[in-house]
């Protein structure tokens, strides 16, 4: 951390008072802090605290004149190398999520370019609820590492996750959001990839959807950003953390998605492990349709979604390498050949999932190019997504 500059931002907690020890911490090791106290942050702990603490100046309000003139929240922001916010309160996160800013800390944190990590501490209930989850899930989308808090006793006196990490634990999620990029073999490479199903509705409340959790599609994306590739991750309707350092962008229906891919071009590689919907409703109607009693069914017209991967094969933008993936229940490699040649990919990635691969944590990959096939052995999908992201490293260097 030596040299680095951080911009700390206290929010409205009972946990702020272990924020003063992080100060200090971050200090021991090499890095100047500038403190940001908000309104509910300075009725647990004091300005004057933190300045002997940091030794630097605390920075409290929007409306000071001198810094404003100098444009202070642009330059506050700006000037770090990473901002902190700790502890992230339920209600500073959701007016982070909604990017509303009505204070100092707020908007600082809406004109920074700089990464930001969010600490949170609460109560378990606040921590639990709805509207915190939602918020959580739109930060970690924006890019903003959001830490997990610590289960146990509470300072409310209730039990579960909600308290803030100890300091040491930050320091250190700090300093590895500080290392320098190693270069990974996938660096400066724009790696495109779609997950999970698709839906597609029949009525304002009914769709048509497939069983794919998502899991090996993130899996992949984590593997590629690990391996140093900027990843844009294009998800379906899926209940999954968004992988540290992927931009993801959800969509709902394939044509949403084909949309969002075209979008993303150009990109190096594409790898498309979405079970996209072959079919979706002809017309969806306004309203829920009605079961009247008379025992008749309402007629379901289907019409075909368009091929996002052949669409891409075709493409004057296609990627140097493509990659498909084929989950099948039977003649799979013989399903996975013939994928090949009519998607126009370089690789179909063919799995069976005949068996549990659908929601499972396990599948065994077999990848099939104009080369013959490739078998991987059974293994957990995040292993089976860092081999797949290193034999696509292989065949770009
Ligand atoms: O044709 P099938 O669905 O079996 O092909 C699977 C491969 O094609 C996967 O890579 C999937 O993401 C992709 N696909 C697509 N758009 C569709 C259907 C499948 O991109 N409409």
């Amino acid at each position: 951390m030596n040299g680095k500059r951080i911009l700390l931002i206290i929010g409205g907690g009972i946990a702020a008072y272990k924020a003063c020890e992080l100060v200090r911490l971050i200090r021991k090791n090499g890095a100047e802090v500038t403190c940001v106290l908000t309104e509910g942050g300075s009725h647990f702990v004091t300005a004057m605290t933190l300045a002997a603490l940091s030794e630097n100046p605390v920075h409290t309000t929007l409306w000071d004149l001198k810094n404003e003139v100098e444009m202070g929240h642009i330059q506050l922001s700006r000037a770090a190398d990473l901002v902190v916010v700790c502890p992230a309160t339920a209600d500073l996160m959701a007016r982070m999520a909604a990017g509303i800013a009505d204070d100092l800390a707020t908007t600082l944190l809406l004109a920074t370019d700089k990464p930001v990590l969010a600490v949170p501490a609460m109560n378990v209930r606040m921590w639990q609820h709805p509207a915190t989850v939602r918020n959580v899930a739109t930060l970690r989308g924006d890019g903003i590492t959001v830490l997990e808090p610590d289960e146990g006793a509470m300072a409310c006196g209730e039990y579960g996750p909600g308290r803030l990490p100890e300091p040491p634990e930050i320091c250190a999620e700090i300093a590895r959001l500080l290392a320098p990029a190693s270069p990974g073999p996938l660096t400066g490479k724009h790696v495109l990839i779609t997950a999970g199903p698709t839906h597609e509705p029949i009525d304002p409340v009914r769709y048509i959807a497939n069983r794919s959790s998502g899991k090996q599609g993130f899996a992949i994306a984590a593997a590629a950003a690990q391996a140093g590739a900027q990843v844009t991750l294009i998800a379906g309707p899926v209940n999954l953390p968004t992988p540290p350092g992927v931009a993801r962008i959800d969509v709902e229906t394939a044509r949403q998605m084909a949309a969002a891919v075209d979008a993303a071009l150009p990109a190096d590689v594409a790898i498309m492990v979405a079970a996209v919907a072959d079919w979706r409703s002809a017309d969806t109607a306004g309203q829920k349709i009605k079961k009247d009693g008379s025992g008749q069914v309402p007629p379901l017209h289907l019409v075909e979604n368009p091929d996002i991967l052949a669409t891409l094969c075709k493409s004057d933008r296609r990627p140097a390498l493509v990659v498909g993936f084929a989950a099948e229940t039977n003649d799979v490699l013989a399903h996975a050949k013939a994928k090949l040649a009519r998607k126009g990919a370089d690789w179909i990635v063919a799995n069976d999932v005949a068996t549990h691969v659908m929601g499972g944590e396990i599948n065994a990959l077999h990848i099939v190019s104009a080369a013959g096939v490739d078998s991987l052995p059974e293994m957990p999908k995040d292993a089976a997504a860092a081999a797949l992201v290193r034999k696509i490293a292989d065949v770009l260097s």
